[in-house]
């Protein structure tokens, strides 16, 4: 039997309108869908009755072997002549692992395409009505991982405080640690700053402060992962977009 292919493809925020219509056809015309837990089902509804849908979602602490389990999974069902899909939350290549099982499959000759797909770091600050480069205010957005905020960060904290526009994913555990780095390292403890929970969900929430008010207030609402952190002066012009009318 002849080698079969592997579709590593975004999935978006949540909403399964926000597929794209590439993610879509692919979902419909799948063998086997290889999905994380945060796809809705709305959006594995598509497939063919006929396809294996296998759930991957990683639990905590497991995220090694879990990883190395799925890279196998891939390359087998690809080599017993499957269509797969690879269905990721958001962007594959945004903090999705995607690299790695990309890396994987061509290492081991198995034939694959990446499907880009609409990011979490965009659009959940969008889903929040925050312009992420709105031009009176940032000429850069960053993203960055909320994961490492120990010593052994490869993130240069200096050079993070002086830029606009800050998307921190993963970030709900650290929000306080990466509040107080950034103001050590010179940010003002007024920077506005939003945390956005699970943009395009039904769970969809928003809790707006400062960099020096923020960690309380997430925690007091009890915001729970998927989260998404935004810092910079365009969380201001939130209450603006929606005095004028944005219907988000
Ligand atoms: C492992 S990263 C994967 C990001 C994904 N590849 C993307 O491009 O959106 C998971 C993080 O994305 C963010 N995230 C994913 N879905 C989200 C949503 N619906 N609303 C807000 N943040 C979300 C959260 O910060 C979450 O911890």
């Amino acid at each position: 039997m002849s080698v079969g292919k592997v579709y590593l493809v975004g999935a978006g925020p949540g909403s399964p309108d926000l597929l794209t219509i590439r993610a879509a056809e692919l979902v419909k015309a799948a063998d086997v869908i290889v999905h994380d837990r945060l796809i809705q089902e709305a959006a594995l509804a598509l497939a063919r009755p006929s396809a294996e849908r296998i759930d991957m979602g990683k639990p905590v602490g497991r995220h090694e072997s879990r990883q190395a389990e799925i890279n196998e999974l891939l390359v087998r069902e690809a080599r017993a002549g499957k269509m797969v899909v690879r269905l990721k939350g958001g962007d594959p290549f945004v903090f999705g692992r995607g690299g790695e099982e990309a890396e994987y499959l061509a290492e081991c000759h198995v034939p694959f395409e990446v499907v880009p797909g609409v990011s979490s770091s965009l659009a959940a600050p969008l889903s929040a009505g925050i312009a992420v480069t709105h031009r009176a205010n940032a000429s850069s957005v960053t993203i960055v991982t909320g994961h490492e905020c120990d010593g052994k960060s490869r993130i240069d904290w200096g050079a993070l405080a002086r830029l606009e526009t800050l998307v921190f994913l993963m970030a709900v555990h650290n929000v306080a640690n990466i509040a107080s780095r950034l103001i050590e390292w010179g940010r003002s403890p007024d920077t506005p700053a939003a945390m956005i929970q699970m943009a395009f969900w039904p769970e969809h929430r928003v809790v707006t402060g400062t960099l020096r008010t923020i960690a309380d207030e997430v925690r007091a609402a009890g915001i729970q992962p998927p989260a998404t952190l935004v810092i910079g002066e365009v969380v201001a012009l939130r209450e603006r977009l929606q005095a004028l009318g944005a219907s988000v």
